[in-house]
Formats: structure tokens, C-alpha cells, sequence
């Protein structure tokens, strides 16, 4: 039996790049090329030993020990985005380091020129708004729902995107965030149906859903649903190493696919990890496997035993549809009464040592995980129980409450012209009435407040306690 059979009978799942490198770090060669630490020999001990020698072996980029090339995709990386394709449903599948966001960037800078516009989610990410200021698109803003009482942004209204086709034209694509980082799911369905007729390709930025695919019990991917491309951050939820995401391009995709392929390998490093490419072979392995679907139904029956524990709790809620929308059951975004997310957030982490995905002064975003075990769950209702009995005092929260920012944007000069106008730096309090000339977002989730040309208000100004001074156009 060869190498590589074994290991596939051992896996029992295709996974060719993690097999090639399985090959390579067991046939080492005498090497005299990148990277130049040449298997941890030239690395700081105390680092090798952090993170072990075997890391350190399979650290090498593309071209090498026939593990074949990113741009284009060849030998090993070739196949693992073929199989890629195929689990997700998708006529091509991209891997990308730099995570969603090389997808998105690409997918603006491959489909957009200057001047056209694209209809997006105001709490689209930043990666979305770059995307612009590289192609000098503009955006048309779809301004979603509200959950006021949660300080965060809903689902888009199919009804808005039509309205806004209806009054535009020279709208390169419809660009929507599905789910919201709190899992809030719009209706994918209705919104590709609308932009079919007006002939508009409708891009997915599903950088939180990667996991959809492989679970009736969680909301239907956009693949699916009729979007002609889609991104999916991997490294969040599906098990990948940070940084490592994927773009998928739907069988019947209207868009450029060369254009997009060109620019993804303009954006890209020339020097990818293959250890990146690696997690990804093998986080779709494991997700397409009976191992990771068990992984997922257990992370969303923990989730749901969460959900029902918190429904006992006297103090403490979690964001429930009953606004007549969809969730994704794994986001359970809770608020504690007269505690602000951050200071719950803190309580959690100081005083019962766990941490959360996100905070903000409305309420703090836990993650169910194909990772975490039930035991996981327990502790964390455990010690949400017990502060649900305790009498915590927020000061802070009382006096300084502010939600995620929600104002409707009033733009004064097109992104990209702002972005590369001449700029002043100046105190906070006297930029009311100025043309803000950088992107001020709340991250994470990396939702925008202010971005360049837009006019800056009073109203900006309790979303901007981390600034003393801004940039503004001169
Ligand atoms: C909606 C959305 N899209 C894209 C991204 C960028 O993803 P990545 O971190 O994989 O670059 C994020 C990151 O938080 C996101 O929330």
C-alpha cells in the first residue's frame, strides 16, 4: 500500500492537498528555497517549541514538493477546490487567504468599474467598502431593518431592492450580508428572484453561514437559493485556520469569472501558505464527513440547550425570531437587564474565565461551535446562572448607553473620490459639519459609522469615544 492510500483509508475523506503534504513532510528534500527558516531550523526555539517542529516542516508555499500553484490552480490545490465546488454546490470554487475578504474585494474590483453602482446592506463589511474604493463604484444603500431594542440591524426587505432597481440603472450587482454577524437571515429567495428579472447578478457575502450546507437545521445557502456568487469565511465557523476562506461561483452564475479569477490573483499573495490551503482541504473534508455532520448537530443541539436554559433565566434573553424572521440557531445573541454587553462580557471573562465572540453596550454574541462539547455548555450556562442570580451594577451602562450605530448615511463625494482627496486631521468636536475622509467601523463585526464622504453629525458623535481626533476632507 502506497502513502497516500493509507492515509486515505485512515481519513476515509478525499483531501488531496492534506495528503500531498502529508507525502512531502515524510519524503523531506535538501532544501535551498522559501521559506527561508527551511523546516524550523532557522526559527527562534522558543517559537518551534510554541508551536512544534511538525508546524514548522509543513510551512511552505506553492510551486514546491508538487504540491501544485494557487493562481492558477494546479496538482493537489486544483482538486481541493473541484471537491470544494462539489460539497458546497457550486460551478467553481476559489480558495482564498486573507480570508472573505480577498473574495470581496475581488468580486468588486473583477465586476464593478467607476461610477456604477452596486446596491448593498449599510452594515455590509469593510471588506465590501474597500471593494468600492478599488473599483470606484458606488454604493446604493439598502437600509435594513432595526431592532432597536438590541442595538442591531436586521434582515433587507426584498420589497427595498426592488424599489431601489426600479430607480436606478447602471447597477452592476446587488451585493447583500446574509445572515447579520448576530445571525439575523434575510430572504435570500425573494431578493435573487427580483434581481433575475432585472437581469442584475446578486452576490451573497455569507461570510458567517459556511456551515448551512451541511445541516437541514440551519437556514438554506444562498448557493441554493439562486445567488451567482457567494463567500464564505471557513476560518470562522467551518473549521479552517484563520485567514483561509473560499468563493464560490453558482452553476448558473451571470457573472465574470475571469474577471474575478484575474483579480483574485492580483490580490493575492504570491507566496501562498500551504498550510492555509491545507485547513481548508480538510475543513471541507470534515464538514462533507459523518464525523463533521455530527460535529454540527451537536453544536446546534448545544446551542438549542442554551437557548432553552436562558429562557428560564430571570435577568437574561436571548435575540428570539419573533419579529417574524429567520435565525441561525448556532449565533445566540443574549442582553442582561442593567448590564451592558461589555460588562457582562467582562464579568464572564474575568470572573469564570470564558470568552465571547463579540460585545457591544446592547448585548454580547456566543458562538456554538462543530468545536465545542457539551460539557462547554453546561459550564457556560452554569456561570450564566449564577450572574443571572447576582446583583451586578453597571454605572457605565446607565449613564453612556449606545447602541450599534444606526444612522442613515448623508454622502457628499463618491468613495473612492474622498478616499483619495487631500485630508486635515482634527479634533472630534470640531469635525461636526465636515466630509469624513477614513472609515470609522465598529469592529468586529466591522460595520461602518462614518465612511469617506460623508457628513459627519452630532449624531456620530456617541458612536466615536474611541477617536479624540478624525479625518476629515480639507
Ligand atoms: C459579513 C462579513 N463579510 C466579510 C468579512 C471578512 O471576512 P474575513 O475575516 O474572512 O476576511 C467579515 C468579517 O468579520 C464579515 O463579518
Amino acid at each position: 500500500m502506497t502513502n497516500v492510500t493509507k492515509i486515505k483509508k485512515a481519513t476515509k475523506v478525499q483531501a488531496p492537498i492534506v495528503e500531498a503534504l502529508k507525502k512531502a513532510y515524510e519524503n523531506p528534500t535538501y532544501q535551498f528555497h522559501i521559506p527561508g527558516h527551511t523546516k524550523g531550523n532557522g526559527s527562534l526555539p522558543e517559537f518551534k517549541k510554541l508551536i512544534g517542529r511538525k508546524a514548522l516542516c509543513v510551512d511552505t508555499t506553492d510551486e514546491f514538493d508538487n504540491l501544485g500553484t494557487l493562481h492558477p490552480a494546479t496538482g493537489p490545490i486544483k482538486e481541493a477546490q473541484e471537491l470544494a465546488a462539489k460539497a458546497f454546490g457550486a460551478k467553481k470554487t476559489f480558495f482564498l487567504l486573507n480570508g472573505s475578504t480577498a473574495g470581496n474585494l475581488a468580486l468588486a474590483m473583477g465586476l464593478t468599474k467607476k461610477g456604477q453602482k452596486i446596491i448593498t446592506n449599510r452594515n455590509c463589511h469593510r471588506s465590501v467598502l474597500t471593494g468600492m474604493i478599488i473599483s470606484g463604484a458606488e454604493p446604493l444603500w439598502l437600509i435594513p431593518n432595526r431592532f432597536e431594542e438590541w442595538g442591531i440591524w436586521g434582515n433587507v426587505s426584498p420589497e427595498s431592492v426592488e424599489e431601489m432597481l426600479k430607480t436606478h440603472d447602471d447597477v452592476a450587482m446587488v451585493w447583500i450580508t446574509n445572515p447579520t454577524y448576530e445571525g439575523v437571515v434575510s430572504d435570500i429567495k425573494s431578493i435573487s428572484a427580483i434581481c433575475k428579472r432585472y437581469g442584475v447578478p446578486l452576490i451573497v457575502d455569507e461570510a458567517h453561514a459556511c456551515l448551512w450546507n451541511f445541516s437541514k437545521h440551519l437556514p438554506t445557502p444562498a448557493l441554493q437559493l439562486g445567488a451567482d456568487a457567494v463567500v464564505h469565511s471557513l476560518h470562522k465557523t467551518g473549521g479552517s485556520m484563520s485567514q483561509s476562506s473560499m468563493l464560490h461561483i453558482a452553476e448558473n452564475s451571470l457573472i465574470d469569472v475571469d474577471a474575478v479569477e484575474k483579480a483574485l490573483k492580483l490580490l493575492h499573495t504570491t507566496s501562498p501558505s500551504l498550510m492555509l490551503l491545507a485547513s481548508l482541504d480538510a475543513a471541507r473534508a470534515n464538514l462533507d464527513s459523518a464525523r463533521g455532520r455530527k460535529q454540527l448537530e451537536r453544536a446546534i443541539s448545544n446551542a438549542k440547550y442554551l437557548r432553552r436554559e436562558i429562557e428560564q433565566m430571570e435577568h437574561i434573553y436571548d435575540l428570539k425570531p419573533d419579529f417574524g424572521y429567520l435565525t441561525d440557531v448556532t449565533k445566540v445573541f443574549i442582553r442582561a437587564d442593567g448590564l451592558s454587553g461589555k460588562r457582562l462580557e467582562s464579568i464572564l471573562e474575568i470572573d469564570f474565565n470564558i470568552e465571547v465572540e463579540s460585545a457591544s453596550d446592547a448585548g454580547l454574541l456566543l458562538l456554538s461551535n462543530i468545536g465545542n462539547t457539551k460539557a462547554d455548555m453546561e459550564y457556560l450556562v452554569k456561570c450564566l446562572k449564577q450572574i443571572d442570580k447576582t446583583q451586578y451594577s453597571d454605572i457605565c451602562y446607565l449613564e453612556k448607553k449606545k447602541h450599534m450605530p444606526m444612522l442613515t448615511p448623508i454622502i457628499k463625494k463618491s468613495l473612492r473620490e474622498a478616499y483619495y482627496s487631500p485630508k486635515e486631521t482634527i479634533p472630534k468636536e470640531l469635525a461636526i459639519g465636515r466630509i469624513s475622509a477614513e472609515v470609522i467601523a465598529e469592529c468586529p463585526p466591522g460595520i461602518a459609522i462614518l465612511l469617506p464622504g460623508e457628513l459627519i453629525t452630532e449624531a456620530h458623535l456617541p458612536y466615536l469615544t474611541d477617536y479624540d481626533f478624525i479625518e476629515v476632507l480639507k
